[in-house]
């Protein structure tokens, strides 16, 4: 998605439709953590992840368009929140520190990856040892969620790309009204 369609991602429908207080509410986002929001976009998800882990926490947003990062940072400038570094990663690696997060987060990001093997990797290198890596994608098994079938990927398709990547499926969360949420560990 490019940055002209970056109004999409903050519509105000957007709370009602995907839920994203009920998606972190299952990752049992605790103060403290550190979190690597990847294709963080404008912040949609790299905000309430902020206010979640507290002053204690932090939140790396890494994106590859700079303009969605300083489209982010003029919304963190709206906020009293000082725990998000912005970090413009390229098409293989977030540039996210080794061994640094606690979770993972690629929310509808996943499917746009180029070279989603070597990003696997690297963000493998970047989870703690019991760090998870987190997707949300929209259903494909269901024709009723309204979203282009080629933004859309099923479980088994999600499954059969990490795991060959040596990612580990934990459990599937199926609480939100459109997307899957897939658990990973390494
Ligand atoms: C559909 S938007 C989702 C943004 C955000 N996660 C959200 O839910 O609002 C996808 C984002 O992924 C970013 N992206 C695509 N490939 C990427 C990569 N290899 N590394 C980091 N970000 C990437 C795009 O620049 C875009 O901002």
């Amino acid at each position: 998605m490019g940055v002209v369609g970056s109004d999409w991602l903050v519509r105000s429908e957007r709370d009602s439709e995907e839920e994203p207080d009920k998606a972190l509410d299952e990752m049992k986002i605790r103060k403290g953590m550190v979190i690597g929001d990847v294709g963080a976009g404008v912040g949609y998800f790299t905000i309430r992840l902020a206010e979640r882990v507290g002053p204690s926490g932090k939140v790396f947003a890494s994106d590859i368009q700079p303009e969605m990062l300083n489209l982010l940072k003029e919304r963190l400038g709206r906020t009293t929140l000082r725990n998000v570094e912005t970090v413009l990663g390229t098409t293989t690696d977030p540039k996210l520190p080794p061994s640094s997060c606690d979770y993972i987060l690629l929310v509808d990001v996943y499917h746009e990856f180029s070279e989603p093997q070597r990003m696997l990797q690297k963000m493998k290198e970047a989870l703690k040892p019991e760090g998870r890596l987190v997707l949300l994608e929209y259903r494909k098994e269901d024709p009723s969620v309204p979203i282009r079938f080629e933004h859309k990927m099923s479980v088994a398709e999600v499954r059969a790309e990490l795991e060959a990547e040596g990612f580990k499926l934990e459990r599937v969360s199926g609480v939100l009204p459109r997307q899957h949420i897939f658990f990973f560990r390494k």
